[in-house]
């Protein structure tokens, strides 16, 4: 019958040239209003060309999951048994049945779509507004970003046709907004690092921290990493370019006994490029390989620029990146972004799917480390708020979020590190423990400001204030939980080069390492707090707490807890 009636539809269409839609809908999403910061400020004009991507329901995702826990939790007998590219994609890929109900809900609709991931779980397709709203319900509108003024197409709700329920878990661009880039170049996704106020200063003292203030802190090897097939990669977006001069005088001011020749290999994606002007240097970018290649000592690194000609909607590159390496036959072993954004400015649904991309990258065996953001219980930078703000994607589980510290004698937390419970994500079983054993502490305090059941971040944290590096050829220092993960990335990185020189596997998703045998190979952070939203934020105190998570590496600890 239904398959009937699609033929008909079909018929229906092309003789009238006229789209049919079928009329039993189902709503699929519905926020009650834009976030904060955005306007509606009228129609979008009917015959605006959108693009829209839907994602098709993968397999089995959970699968994946529990597949995905189980080569990562020491105890298990599949522990280091990464899946292969194939293994992934039979569980990430839409079942035939699903394909063909969206291909031939699509054609009946006078649509195709192009396939825009690896496992074929996102296809997209360009339409007009007016049909846009047809298809989904929806009520498309402008919508303005009052800071900036710039606007965007976006609906507050929509619904998808019954017959494609069980088959499509989100349409895209449609509930999420994301903040536009501001006239002065602000990122739409924060850029966790700012230039501090303390002038550069290498004393030994490690008032200003370099490299050796790293190494020696954490116990980090100065030696050169030996295995040619691992791979430390550095997420670079938003027009953030690696500056090669910036790093080689870097290295010459503080690695002088690394190769010369030490630099970064370059992947490009969606027109991504890495111009080397010195004026076109990004602070975040030259922070990002300053602090692997320099940390993480012969290492391949490679810097993969995200351009602007995202396949993602305006995701920027977060999505197409993770397709990127998905698509690769060997996936980098670590993989640091510094960059995020507010959690509640995307919706659930897509928030969900992206969390899933990272848990595949993760099945795969490249451990995902991203900063957690720089404002405190205030989310990714900080703001105005009535209750504390989860960043993204912190709070997706299936990845290691890294949370700064400040000082060396004695490291504590410092009060940039954001640091919460996410609105979206459930606590994951590894870490039940940890945050019930901080929940219990905490008390009152705070409560009704965050979210007791959601997951706790950071996991982890390294320093992140008054970090020195060379930017446009000078000697500066800068601020950010942008400065933690690639420290953090590059002791995984150096952890995974004895690993694979002792012929065993790469440590791939790190939490469930974390949170059992590893967590006694951390220095746990006991003071400080992050405060924002007008309270004093979170404390940082023994075990694990949501400013700076168990705490940051010890190196000789890590060596003994991976089992080397
Ligand atoms: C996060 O949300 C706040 C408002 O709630 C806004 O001021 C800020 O710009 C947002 N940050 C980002 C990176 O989207
Ligand atoms: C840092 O310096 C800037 C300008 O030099 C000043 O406006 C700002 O208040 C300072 N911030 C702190 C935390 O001292
Ligand atoms: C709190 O987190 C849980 C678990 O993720 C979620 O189900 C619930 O909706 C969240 N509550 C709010 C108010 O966001």
């Amino acid at each position: 019958m239904v398959k009937a009636f699609a033929v008909l539809a079909a018929f229906v269409a092309l003789a009238c040239a006229k789209p049919h839609v079928a009329r039993d809908m189902l709503l699929h999403d519905r926020r009650d209003a834009a976030p904060r910061g955005f306007i509606k400020s009228g129609p979008a004009p009917a015959d605006t060309e959108l693009r829209l991507r839907l994602a098709l329901k993968q397999t089995d995702i959970e699968g994946l999951k529990t597949a995905l826990v189980d080569v990562s939790t020491p105890s298990s007998a599949n522990y280091g048994n990464h899946l292969s590219k194939e293994e992934v994609l039979e569980y990430a890929s839409p079942k035939a049945e699903t394909v063909d109900a969206v291909h031939s809900w699509l054609s009946e609709n006078g649509l195709t779509a192009a396939t825009l991931s690896p496992a074929g779980d996102w296809v997209g397709f360009t339409t007009t507004v007016a049909k846009a709203n047809e298809l989904f319900d929806a009520d498309f509108s402008t919508f303005t970003h009052t800071a900036t003024g710039v606007s965007s197409i976006r609906t507050l709700e929509y619904s998808i046709p019954a017959v494609l329920k069980g088959h499509l878990d989100l349409v895209h661009p449609t509930t999420s907004f994301s903040t536009p880039k501001a006239n002065k170049g602000l990122p739409s996704i924060a850029l966790p690092v700012k230039f501090s106020n303390v002038t550069a200063d290498a004393s030994a003292s490690c008032s200003t921290i370099t490299p050796s203030c790293v190494q020696s802190l954490y116990g980090i090897p100065t030696t050169l990493a030996t295995q040619t097939n691992n791979q430390l990669a550095v997420a670079g977006f938003i027009d953030q370019y690696a500056n090669s001069a910036d790093l080689k005088t870097f290295l010459k001011d503080y690695r002088k006994d690394l190769p010369s020749t030490n630099t970064f290999t370059l992947q490009t994606l969606d027109g991504g490029s890495n111009p080397q002007s010195s004026s076109q240097a990004g602070v975040e970018a030259d922070l990002d390989v300053q602090y692997t290649v320099g940390i993480a000592s012969g290492v391949p690194t490679v810097f993969v620029s995200v351009g602007d000609s995202f396949q993602d909607g305006d995701l920027e590159g977060f999505l197409d990146i993770v397709n990127f390496l998905l698509a690769e036959t060997n996936v980098p072993t670590v993989m640091t972004t510094s960059y995020g954004e507010n959690e509640s400015d995307m919706s659930i649904d897509l928030a969900d799917k992206l969390c899933n991309a990272y848990a595949t990258l993760g099945a795969r065996g490249t451990s995902v480390l991203f900063a957690s953001g720089d404002g405190g219980v205030s989310g990714s930078q900080s703001q105005d708020c009535d209750t504390f703000v989860p960043t993204f994607p912190s709070g997706c589980p299936y990845l290691t979020s890294v949370g700064a510290t400040t000082g060396t004698n004695p490291e504590t937390a410092a009060s940039l590190s954001a640091g919460g419970f996410s609105n979206y994500f459930g606590i994951p079983s590894w870490q039940a423990t940890a945050v019930s054993g901080y929940l219990t502490k905490e008390g009152r305090t705070n409560s009704g400001l965050y979210n007791a059941s959601g997951r706790g971040y950071p996991d982890v944290a390294a320093l992140g204030q008054n970090v020195e590096i060379i930017y446009q050829g000078k000697a500066t220092a800068v601020d950010g939980t942008s400065c933690a993960s690639p420290m953090f990335a590059s002791v995984v990185a150096l952890l995974n080069d004895k690993l694979i020189a002792a012929g065993k596997s790469p440590l791939g998703f790190l939490n469930p390492f974390l949170y059992s045998t590893g967590a006694s190979a951390l220095n746990d952070i006991t003071k400080g707090d992050n405060p924002g939203c007008n309270t004093n934020g979170f404390s940082a105190t023994t075990g694990w707490d949501p400013v700076t998570g168990l705490g940051s590496p010890n190196f000789a600890a890590l060596v003994k807890a991976v089992g080397l």
